[in-house]
């Protein structure tokens, strides 16, 4: 690639990848601030997009449209939902939905539109690459379904909606969005999240306790992916 979009959805997700580049030009468009790096040869362009799923959209087709990026890879937190999920562990999306799609009184399935699809594919050789770096680092890097949906969840009963419905391992409010996105405009993405709550009653405490760490992790292993890619 020549040049890759790396998205968060609030300030403290990408500021560990902004850090590492103390010199950098930045614009505004749309409301939010983009971010041109160099690595080596890379061009980069870093923005957060604010939360939810209308402030991801535009975001990604931002850098996709205006900034011509070749390739998208979003880093942040998100609430686990999989009993195998503790904080600050790290998930690689497989695919992601639109838990908060309902369309089922016209007979569709919960989280699907007409004309498109219940989940967004990750693309593979991002995939494959985000395993490559986690071997090399020897970290581990779990991979699961995300439920992306406009709500902070934590209660029990909307855990389970998702487990249930859609199989996913951790619930956030962003990657779906930037992922239809993408397939739209045929530009590969891939998504890593950090686990910074569990999305129950204690998740709004742990969220504001574990917001910074987890967003760290996430950003130290993008960071890692962009001197692979
Ligand atoms: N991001 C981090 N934790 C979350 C939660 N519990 N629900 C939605 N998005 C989140």
């Amino acid at each position: 690639f020549q040049t890759i979009g790396v998205m968060g959805a609030m300030a403290e997700e990408i500021a560990p990848i902004l850090k590492k580049f103390p010199t950098h030009t930045s614009e505004n468009i749309g409301n939010n601030t983009y971010y041109h790096l160099q690595l080596e040869g890379l061009n980069i362009v870093l923005a957060y997009s604010k939360i939810g799923k209308v402030h991801a959209a535009t975001t990604a087709s931002t850098l996709i449209l205006h900034h011509k990026v070749q390739a998208l890879i979003f880093s942040g937190v998100a609430g686990g939902l999989a009993p195998n999920l503790a904080i600050n562990d790290l998930l690689l999306a497989t695919k992601l939905c639109q838990a908060d799609i309902d369309l089922t009184s016209f007979n569709h399935p919960l989280g699907f539109i007409p004309e498109s699809s219940v989940f967004v594919e990750s693309d593979p050789q991002l995939n494959a690459l985000a395993k490559s770096v986690a071997q090399n680092l020897n970290l581990p890097l779990k991979e699961g379904i995300i439920a992306t949906c406009d709500q902070f969840v934590s209660d029990l009963k909307r855990k389970q909606t998702f487990v249930q419905h859609f199989g996913a391992s951790v619930v956030e409010m962003e990657g779906a969005s930037l992922g239809f996105v993408c397939r739209d405009f045929n530009i590969p993405f891939c998504v890593l999240r950090s686990v910074s709550d569990t999305a129950d009653g204690t998740a709004p405490a742990d969220f504001d306790a574990f917001l910074h760490q987890s967003a760290q992790i996430s950003a130290d292993f993008v960071y890692a992916m962009l001197w692979a890619l």
